[in-house]
């Protein structure tokens, strides 16, 4: 009798070690990366941008992130968070009205809420004695403004700097920048794992229109490589076309479409130099909480995986140009005129579309997933705390 054994699973190469390549096995399911697996909501002592600080107002706002639904109130120049959940009868408190300043009130009862520390400081329909004033709060979130967005922080204990989850150079330099901000389908880890992957981009986006007139490799040799906070992705053999066995060749190549500078932002014959005295080794970087950068010669490329839900993500994109003056302004002009619904819309449309319909694990990998296993292993590395289920309404007093 012939025992079937099941084919042995391919090696994935990792490069993520001082010693270079060693081949390692994965499942085909997230059990190696339990810390990972289990980040459905996403990771918590974070800040994470949440909108553009323009588009809140005095008038309560609804978000949700890591699951977790957030009233936003403008008073002046400052914007507060509440748990968006009355503790009365559990209406939200986003659908409440402005009746004194400060304070925000339950549409219901009129039970109101101060903006800043959460406190019930007064039950309109029981009057101005009622006696279970000051007897219970809603919780509320540190928030900050940086860039024109508003970061909410989620987590517990001493609150860091909302400076230290922003990128260096967005904080130690002047520049221009334009963005979008969308929620999209999909959990926030696929939406990560696809910014990150090495093997798409010279395949799925060679229709896309912001790569029409460059020509895409079409394959690479990669290797991941820490910096700092950030793994990049570098390229150690760039492969512009390849004859494929019995198939023949295949190629991006077309005579309308240039090579691209190469792929690395510090080899580029004209680099701004703020990008260049960032010294960063490939392209594409990424960083916890899930924070991609994209680093053209000229501008870079920077997009938020923000959990909301364990279905949806808000996906931040800025492009910021390091320049003053004229430069500064017409690279805003190309921005709102091209950029934005080149790259910012039909580009990375692309991506949505993948992580809409990604389905995994079970999962089979192939060499250049040592980008998302790397990633992967990042998160586990880093120990983060992981969001198991939202803020309810008994963790309130
Ligand atoms: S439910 Fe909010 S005041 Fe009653
Ligand atoms: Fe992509």
């Amino acid at each position: 009798m012939t025992i079937e054994r099941e084919a042995a699973q391919p090696p994935v190469w990792q490069n993520d070690t001082p010693e270079g390549q060693a081949p390692v096995r994965e499942g085909q399911d997230w059990s190696s990366w339990p810390t990972y697996d289990s980040a459905v909501l996403g990771l918590r002592d974070y800040w994470y941008p949440v909108g553009w600080a323009e588009q809140f107002g005095r008038k309560p706002q609804t978000v949700r992130l890591l699951g977790e639904d957030i009233a936003l109130v403008r008073e002046g120049d400052e914007i507060y968070a509440l748990h968006d959940r009355c503790p009365h009868r559990g209406v939200p408190l986003s659908l409440g009205r402005r009746q004194f300043p400060d304070t925000v009130s339950c549409p219901y009862h009129g039970w109101t809420f101060e903006l800043k520390t959460g406190n019930l400081c007064a039950v309109l329909t029981d009057g101005p004695d009622s006696p279970i004033c000051g007897k219970l709060k809603v919780r509320t979130y540190p928030v900050a403004q940086r860039l024109g967005l508003v970061w909410i922080y989620v987590g517990a204990g001493p609150v860091p700097p909302v400076e230290r989850d922003i990128p260096d150079e967005l904080l130690e330099h002047d520049f221009v920048m334009g963005g979008r901000s969308d929620i999209r389908n999909g959990n926030w880890r696929f939406a990560a794992e696809n910014g990150f992957d090495e093997g798409h981009a010279k395949y799925l986006h060679n229709t896309a229109l912001w790569r029409l007139f460059k020509v895409m490799p079409a394959w690479n040799k990669t290797r991941i490589q820490q910096e700092g906070p950030w793994l990049v992705r570098v390229q150690e053999e760039l492969h512009w076309e390849a004859e494929y066995p019995g198939l023949g060749v295949w190629t991006n190549k077309r005579w309308w479409k240039r090579m691209p500078l190469p792929d690395r932002p510090g080899k580029g014959s004209r680099v701004n130099p703020v990008i260049d005295s960032l010294n960063i080794p490939g392209f594409v970087s990424i960083r916890l909480p899930g924070l991609l950068r994209v680093a053209y010669p000229q501008f870079i490329h920077y997009e938020w995986y923000v959990p909301v839900d364990e279905d949806h993500v808000r996906y931040v994109q800025i492009m910021a140009r390091f320049e003053r003056g004229l430069t500064a302004a017409a690279f805003k002009l190309k921005y709102l005129a091209g950029i934005r619904w080149l790259f910012h819309g039909q580009f990375t449309g692309q991506d949505a579309w993948m992580v809409d319909v990604s389905d995994a694990p079970p999962e089979r990998l192939y060499r250049p997933d040592v980008s998302i296993t790397t990633w992967r292993r990042l998160v586990e590395r880093s120990k983060p705390v992981v969001q198991t289920r939202p803020l309810r309404a008994k963790d309130e007093s």
